[in-house]
């Protein structure tokens, strides 16, 4: 039987801690997860190899015409490739990092990916999928059972954003992080929810909390079904 997969749509801003609540939800619920914002970075990474300016809509379109990736959306076994290189972890890289939003911005090529991950939830065979990004409640999934817009203060995004990068200076990465959200809600808005989305603020909550807190409105919408 090939019923379609069940879709948790969750959107947030950087440094939410979207990805990782969104997996652990995922790994909780017996799903898949899918990370939308790795198809836009292995787009970036793919531009900066191919030398293109990534503020240039018409360089990025160039690019984009051979661009083959595939992403996997199994919790256990992530990995993102293009063509046959794998770039798991070099689309995390500060480079790619700085020219996502230059991509991402491309309405073409937003509207070509988005085709993409519907097809690859709708074949993945699986019972559910929890699916990340930014515009995933109001574009990609407007109308799946459970959309969730996870937020936390912008202070407390920038703590943890720099937590994870020990390496570098605190108020360069808040400054990072704003400049990307920035440059991102031109294209979407995720800062505040559509109507039908319900809100987990993050902000006074750690890991374990936020993740029960995202089951708590899985299961509240879905038994409401
Ligand atoms: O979640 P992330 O930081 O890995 O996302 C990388 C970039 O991709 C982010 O700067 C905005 C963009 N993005 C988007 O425009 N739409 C999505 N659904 C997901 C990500």
């Amino acid at each position: 039987d090939t019923a379609a997969p069940i879709v948790v749509a969750i959107d947030g801003p950087a440094g939410s801690g979207k990805s990782s609540v969104s997996k652990a939800a995922a790994v909780r619920l017996g799903y898949g997860f899918l990370d939308t914002g790795a198809a836009y970075r292995a787009l970036a990474w793919h531009a900066l190899a191919h030398g293109a300016d990534t503020s240039d809509a018409s360089a990025v379109l160039d690019v984009f015409g051979d661009f083959d990736y595939a992403i996997s959306l199994d919790t256990d076994d992530r990995w993102v490739r293009v063509g046959e290189t794998d770039v798991t972890t070099a689309i995390r890289e500060p480079r790619v990092t700085d020219a996502v939003s230059g991509v991402a911005r491309v309405a073409p090529v937003r509207k070509a990916v988005n085709e993409l991950f519907r097809r690859l939830v709708a074949s993945s065979g699986l019972p559910g999928v929890v699916v990340e990004g930014r515009d995933i409640t109001t574009v990609v999934y407007p109308d799946a059972p459970v959309r969730i817009l996870l937020t936390a203060a912008p202070e407390v995004r920038a703590a943890r954003r720099s937590k994870e990068l020990t390496n570098q200076d605190a108020a360069a990465v808040a400054a990072a992080l704003h400049r990307r959200d920035a440059a991102d809600s031109t294209v979407v808005d995720f800062l505040t929810a559509a109507p039908g989305v319900e809100v987990v603020d993050s902000t006074h909550l750690d890991f374990e909390q936020t993740v029960d807190a995202v089951l708590s409105v899985v299961e509240t919408t879905m038994g409401a079904r």
